[in-house]
């Protein structure tokens, strides 16, 4: 894999479209997550190579509960499932899985495999792989102003020092830079509640290709168009 010239140190993905891809196959749309789920393997294999630091996995948001019982349960199995099956090999790659969002809205059994998965890799020192789980960017903000409210009541946080920095460490995210790529599959254009606060200075790459099929070669492709951008954060 040629390497392109600048790295992204992290890589946030909104993986979407299982749905449209079932679909296209005449499957079930939980062929479609399975296929997804099937895709991940594949991006966090390139990140490795790629020695890329973080990658942040939107993989259930806060309004994903809206959906059809059956199809939250079909995905709530799967990540279960998926954490069983991969968390040695992720493991033994160097992996340190952890996860962010309102974890304790997961079922108990989903919470334990994550607990297991979450303290087996801990002191890896590889690709962080940072699931998004039950997770929503307003109310990340809204857990995040809850806990600076509890700081300032108990007497260790100064409101005359809040700015961004100091805010920054009462989100899920406080452990991990803000990430430099955002990369949605499907050619949605909107954000879906992902990151709200993290993403505002983040490179944003849009493409069709729907999350189960989505390969190494396509990341790459995002990193190349990456390297290439000129970052300037305001300035000139
Ligand atoms: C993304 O695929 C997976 C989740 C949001 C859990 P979708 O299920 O949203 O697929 P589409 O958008 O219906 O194609
Ligand atoms: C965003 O996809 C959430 C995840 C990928 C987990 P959705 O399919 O839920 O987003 P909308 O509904 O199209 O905005
Ligand atoms: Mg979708």
């Amino acid at each position: 894999m040629p390497v392109p010239s600048q790295i992204p140190r992290h890589i946030a993905i909104i993986m979407d479209g299982n749905g449209r891809w079932a679909k296209e196959r005449g499957l079930p749309r939980r062929a479609g997550h399975r296929a997804g789920a099937d895709a991940v393997g594949h991006v966090v294999d390139a990140c490795q190579e790629l020695k890329v630091g973080y990658l942040t996995l939107y993989a259930f948001s806060s309004e994903n509960w809206k959906r059809p019982a059956g199809e939250v349960k079909s995905l709530m199995k799967l990540l279960e499932r998926f954490l069983k099956e991969k968390t040695s090999e992720m493991d033994e790659r160097g992996v340190r899985l952890q996860a962010i969002g309102r974890l304790k809205d997961l079922p108990e059994s989903c919470q334990q495999q994550l607990h297991e998965a979450v303290e087996r890799t801990r002191s890896n020192t590889g690709l962080t792989l940072i699931l998004a789980l039950s997770y929503g960017g307003r109310e990340e903000i809204i857990d995040g102003i809850k806990s600076v409210i509890h700081h300032v009541r108990e007497g260790h946080l100064d409101v005359g020092m809040l700015d961004p920095d100091v805010f920054a460490k009462h989100l899920y995210t406080r452990y991990y830079p803000d990430p430099d790529l955002l990369i949605r599959t499907s050619g949605e254009m909107r954000v879906s509640n992902f990151l709200l606060w993290q993403i505002s200075y983040a490179e944003m790459y849009i493409t069709k290709t729907l999350w189960p099929d989505f390969r190494k070669e396509e990341l790459l492709a995002a990193v190349t168009d990456y390297a290439a951008r000129s970052r300037r954060f305001g300035g000139i």
